[in-house]
Order: C-alpha cells, then structure tokens, then sequence
C-alpha cells in the first residue's frame, strides 16, 4: 500500500511526522509532498529537522498569496503529482489550505483520501480553517477523528459511521515523543522561563487583521505584562501586521517564533498560555498549563470540558483570570492522548484498504485500538 502524505503548513508537520514512523514501521510505500504554503526555515525547514521527517519528496512551492490564489496554485500544481504517483492513499491533516486543496484534487482522481483531524468544528464561517474543515470531510473517504465528540458531529452532517474512526490525537504523540529531547534542548532556560512567564502565541486573522482587535489585544497583554513576563514569540503575519497597524509593544517581550522543540520547552516551563492556535490549546491541556484562547469558538471542546483551556470572549477579563489561573495537580489525559494515536491511524488505512479490496465485506473502521 502506497501513502501520499501531503503537508504545507506549520501545524501539519508534528502531525504527519508520527505517522509518517508508523507507517514506515510498517512497511508501507511513503511519498511526501510539501505545498510550500510555509517555506520559511524557521516555520518550515527546521520543523522537518527536530521532527525528523524525511525531506519532501516533491515541494510545490505555492508561497504566500490570497487564499484563492494559494488554494488554486495548490490544486494545479498537485495534480500531476497525483497522477504520476497515483498512491492508494492521499493522507492530509489538519484544516489548513494545504489540506482542503490536496483533497479536492485526489477525490476528482477517484484517489481515496483519508484526513488525519476530521470531524472538529467551530461552528464560525468567518474562519477559514472551518470552510477547510467541511470541504475536506466532505470529500475524504476515511475520517480518523482525534477525539469521540468529533465522530458525533460528522455522524450529525450525515456522515456514514463505516467512514470514522477515533484513533485519538497525533500532535500528542509528537508531543511526548519530544519532550525529552526539547528538555535537554534547554531552550527555556536560554529564554528564562520560569512559572512567572506567560507565554503568548497569536496570528489569527480574527485577532491580528483589524487595527482596532489588535490594539485591543496588545492593551489587554499589556495589562499582564505590568505584573509578569509576557513573552511572545511571533508569527510572521502576526509581526507584519503589528508593524503595519504601527503597534508599539512597550513591557511585551516580541521575539521570533520558535522551533517545535523550544516551544514545547517553553510550554512546559511557563506558568500561563495565551493563544489562539488549535495545536497550543491541546498541547497545553497535555502539559497540565492553564491556557486562555482568545476567541470566541473553539473546534477544540476537549480541551475545555477536560482540559485546561478556556475561552476568553471579553478581553477585559483577561489579566484577572490569568492572575487567578493554576497548574492542575496531574495534566489532564482526554481519550486517545496516550502517544499512539498514529500506530491507529496505520491501522485505520490499513483496515479501510482491505475494506476497498473487498477483503472484508461490510467492514467497519470505528474505535480501532
Ligand atoms: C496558516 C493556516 C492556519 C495555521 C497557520 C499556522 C490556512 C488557511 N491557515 O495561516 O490555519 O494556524 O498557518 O502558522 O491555511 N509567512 C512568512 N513565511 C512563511 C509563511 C508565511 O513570512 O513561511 C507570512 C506571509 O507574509 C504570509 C503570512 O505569513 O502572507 C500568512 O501565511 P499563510 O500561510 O497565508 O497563512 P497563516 O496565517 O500562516
């Protein structure tokens, strides 16, 4: 059986990278291919590296643009890609352009997809993960969801239950398989963290497109800064943009963003997160750190109803709530957040293809364990 993985994006790469081993462990035909959605070293090169995914058989090289043209230049670009390697797979992951790009073109070619994070939702249009997330479950033919309330969600749009399965969470996996080496990496020490610290990730288009949202945000960061370390490494959209709106950062430390090691370190040390990304909200519940996600939604529930995550809609209840916040007694560990979420996802495709070859009639792929 031969995978296609297709990745393109920051938050793809610790996801495709514990199943990329699996897969390889068991024997199984790999291509990867990189869109070039990020192709910066730091938000790209050396995830590949500390992540020790190979290096992308084939990369598109799209870059940035508006989301039409970046989602176009994927689609025209991975066609041929698909054609020639003509996998029995296409795996993708996530919810970024990459992912509802790569999907559209393997269901046209009757090559079946699998999409590896299927079934979250915000429930909020205005994000345009969410308009990947639908087209892109739509269309695959094996949903492996990371957590049950996803399953109930597709199976509520209609989606036929032989097509899920719960395999649990694979950025845990990569989590725990880099905490050793992110320690000894000593990065938090480097930066001085310590349980003072609250760490900052921003880059959503809710929070970092408007002037006036982004003003607020820093105002209300601000705030905390004056009684503790606020650190914030930056995304490269994020620091446009505050360079644009000429927002001047006074006790906020702005620093480049960090590799996935460093952050994982860094996570571990600090005493507080303030977020808005998917990847952040559930690798902090996995660390046991109080997070604050600065939105109104979250495709994430989990880490509310059993993590350590909660919403903030109104920013002016923010310092008081990370002044009040504390660690957990033992970080909390949802369903299938045990580091071997990717051996099911192998199995999952490896089950659904026998299923396809008629091996097994009636074949289900539901709770693979
Ligand atoms: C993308 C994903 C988002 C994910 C985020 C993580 C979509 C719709 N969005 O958003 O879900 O959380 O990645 O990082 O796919 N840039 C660079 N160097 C790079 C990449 C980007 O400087 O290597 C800058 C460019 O100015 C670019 C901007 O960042 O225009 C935005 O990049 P883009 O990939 O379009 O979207 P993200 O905001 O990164």
């Amino acid at each position: 059986m031969k995978l296609l993985h297709v990745v393109g994006a920051r938050p793809n790469f610790p996801k495709v990278a514990p199943v990329h081993r699996a897969a390889a462990a068991t024997g199984l035909d790999q291509v990867i291919v990189h869109t070039g959605q990020h192709y910066d070293d730091e938000m790209s090169g050396r995830f590949f590296r500390e992540l020790e995914i190979p290096a992308p058989d084939v990369n598109l090289g799209v870059g940035s643009a508006s989301h039409a043209k970046q989602t176009a230049r994927i689609i025209e670009a991975i066609e041929p890609v698909l054609t020639n390697e003509t996998p029995d797979w296409v795996v993708v992951y996530g919810d970024v352009n990459s992912t509802m790009a790569a999907a559209l073109v393997a269901a046209k070619l009757l090559i079946p997809v699998a999409h590896v994070e299927a079934g979250l939702r915000s429930g909020d249009r205005t994000m345009p993960e969410e308009i990947n997330r639908i087209v892109t479950d739509r269309l695959a033919e094996l949903l492996l969801i990371p957590s049950k309330d996803a399953g109930e969600t597709l199976r509520g749009e209609g989606v036929p239950k032989e097509q899920i399965a719960f395999v649990g969470n694979v950025m845990i996996d990569s989590l725990f398989h880099a905490l050793p080496v992110a320690q000894s990496t000593g990065a938090a020490k480097r930066l001085e963290i310590d349980e003072d610290t609250v760490l900052v990730t921003l880059h959503r288009p809710s929070n970092v497109d408007s002037t006036a949202r982004l003003s607020a945000v820093v105002d209300a960061l601000e705030l905390i800064a004056a009684e503790r370390r606020v650190l914030f490494p930056a995304h490269p959209r994020t620091r446009q943009r505050l360079n644009e709106a000429g927002v001047v950062l006074r006790r906020i430390e702005l620093i480049p963003p960090l590799s996935y090691h460093e952050m994982v370190d860094a996570m571990q040390a600090s005493g507080v997160a303030v977020t808005d990304s998917g990847g952040v909200q559930e690798e902090t519940t996995a660390l046991g750190i109080p997070c604050f996600t600065l939105r109104d939604n979250t495709e994430r529930p989990i880490t509310i109803s059993e993590g350590t995550n909660t919403l903030v809609t109104d920013l002016g209840t923010l310092s008081e709530l990370v002044r009040a916040s504390r660690r957990p007694a033992t970080a909390p560990r949802p369903d299938g957040w045990d580091g071997r979420a990717a051996e099911r996802v192998v199995r999952a495709l490896c089950q659904a293809q026998r299923g396809r070859l008629g091996v097994a009639q009636g074949h289900q792929f539901t709770n693979v364990s």
